[in-house]
């Protein structure tokens, strides 16, 4: 199909439909640059650090299985339903107005507040990278840190800073990115999720082999004394923290209106760029568990610290891993960013926010206002908050939205047998079952505020669906 043929014209004369521009390969490239990113790069250090200690190597292999397993349900409904809008979609075509708004709120937890948690992470590394390249940033301390910050009984407080400037900076670069046009942005990202693995799979190919057994004994330190402070707990804990790392694959089946052949290729796209990842993730944690102690590991730029205390041999590495850690945040904000605007253009074409949201710009094609939104919201939250709050509140809504993916699998199941399923999601009803178990446990680890913080998300949402969203929506596009 060519792109002109898709593009429907409305009676305000608006183009409403996006182009066909992805394949397979692309999308694959797509998850991948949406995955890798701070939470690899960050959050490995600081749950290490905080909950699990070399164990958190663990706690990467039990994510995986959640994300498998909700993985391979989401490539269901994916193929099912493949239009743009991601589990938002699928909810709406299958459960209806009120299902669909609670996913495609949380969504917003998942694409928007993870696009300013990563450009958090993006600040961290580029401070150190300017540093050693010989040009220290010349802003005052308290432009580039959160003015909020963690207290040690897990609440808020203030840190004396003003603003995370370089935070805000990254956010607006990339959203201007994507209002210049999807197919420029998508081929950018390609080149730069190349870069991004090359230096993991280097990091790993120089620094295995110089791990210490020292580093990894006790590989399970003990628990001391309260839920998630090592131990087991805290392996499950570091599970719900380090699964920000893993968010992003999913992001290929918010691209579906955008590819070539949806039934083919989301699944490629969603489970390719998901094992990739898993590889990569558990030889780059065992590596900086390996190098560094892990109670070293909590600071903004973990990495840098596993490559120093390996010594001289890895000195020269320093620079390329700030590096790729600038051009791995930069490709998940990318595309945290895009899902974020495709998710409120999906809500808007359905009635639920305003229909500036799915107005398209006339040459790029693109939602404009919908992307300066996201911009306006992904920046306030990058600039102001630290990435631990922000990363767990990620965490926490995305896992929601998979046990709603897993769900919806099972009812659909029952309720629509006969429709058209062109990926089955294999050992139905263990995998659904499995995927809900996976990552409920993770929810169940994650802190008693996050948990707070997450029902407020809600309460905001359910004020705007009251006055908003249940007198304006339309028929889903789609319906079974
Ligand atoms: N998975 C993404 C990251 O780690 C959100 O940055």
């Amino acid at each position: 199909m060519t792109a002109d043929s898709d593009v429907a014209i409305d009676t305000a004369g608006h183009e409403h439909e996006l182009k066909r521009v992805l394949g397979p390969m692309s999308l694959v490239a797509l998850g991948v640059g949406a995955t890798i990113g701070a939470g690899i790069f960050v959050i490995t250090g600081t749950a290490a650090a905080q909950y699990a200690g070399p164990a958190v190597l663990f706690s990467f292999v039990f994510a995986a299985f959640g994300c498998l397993f909700a993985g391979l349900c989401y490539a269901e409904l994916a193929a099912m339903i493949p239009q743009s809008g991601s589990a938002y979609t699928y909810a709406y075509a299958s459960f209806g107005r009120f299902a669909a708004w609670v996913i495609g709120w949380d969504l917003a937890l998942e694409y928007g507040v993870a696009a300013g948690a990563v450009a958090v992470g993006w600040g961290g590394y580029f401070q150190a990278f300017m540093t050693n390249i010989g040009m220290p940033l010349p802003i005052p301390h308290a432009l580039m840190n959160a003015p909020i910050g963690v207290d040690p009984h897990g609440g808020l407080m203030l840190t004396g800073a003003l603003i995370n400037l370089p935070a805000v900076a990254i956010v607006a670069f990339v959203s201007l990115l994507l209002i210049l046009g999807v197919r420029e942005s998508a081929g950018a990202n390609t080149l730069l999720v190349a870069f991004k693995v090359l230096i993991i799979v280097m990091v790993v190919a120089f620094g295995l082999p110089l791990i210490s057994a020292h580093n990894l004994t006790p590989f399970i330190p003990e628990n001391q004394g309260k839920f998630g402070a090592f131990g087991w707990s805290g392996i499950l804990r570091a599970s719900g923290v380090i699964f920000f790392s893993y968010i992003g694959f999913d992001t290929v089946s918010v691209a579906a209106q955008e590819t070539h052949n949806p039934q083919r290729d989301l699944p490629i796209g969603i489970l390719g760029s998901l094992v990739i990842c898993t590889v990569l993730y558990i030889f780059m944690a065992l590596t900086m568990v390996g190098l560094a102690h892990y109670s070293t590991l909590n600071v903004p730029n973990p990495v840098t610290v596993a490559i120093r205390a390996g010594g001289w041999p890895l000195a020269w590495l320093e620079p390329w891993v700030n590096l790729g850690a600038l051009i791995g945040t930069s490709t998940v904000i990318l595309v945290s960013l895009y899902g974020q605007t495709r998710i409120l253009y999906s809500m808007s074409r359905d009635g639920m926010l305003p229909r500036m949201f799915s107005r398209l710009a006339p040459r790029s094609k693109t939602p404009v206002y919908g992307t300066l939104v996201t911009f306006a919201f992904g920046a306030f939250l990058g600039g102001i908050f630290p990435i631990d709050i922000l990363g767990e509140l990620v965490s926490i809504g995305t896992l929601l939205a998979f046990v709603l993916v897993c769900v919806g699998v099972l009812v659909l199941r029952a309720t629509k047998p006969n429709a058209s399923r062109p990926f089955v999601t294999p050992f139905s009803p263990i995998t659904p079952l499995l995927g809900i178990a996976f990552c409920g446990a993770m929810m169940y680890g994650l802190p008693g505020d996050t948990w707070i913080r997450l029902a407020v998300w809600f309460i905001v949402g359910l004020v705007i669906y009251a006055t908003y969203g249940v007198w304006h929506a339309k028929k889903p596009v789609f319906e079974l």
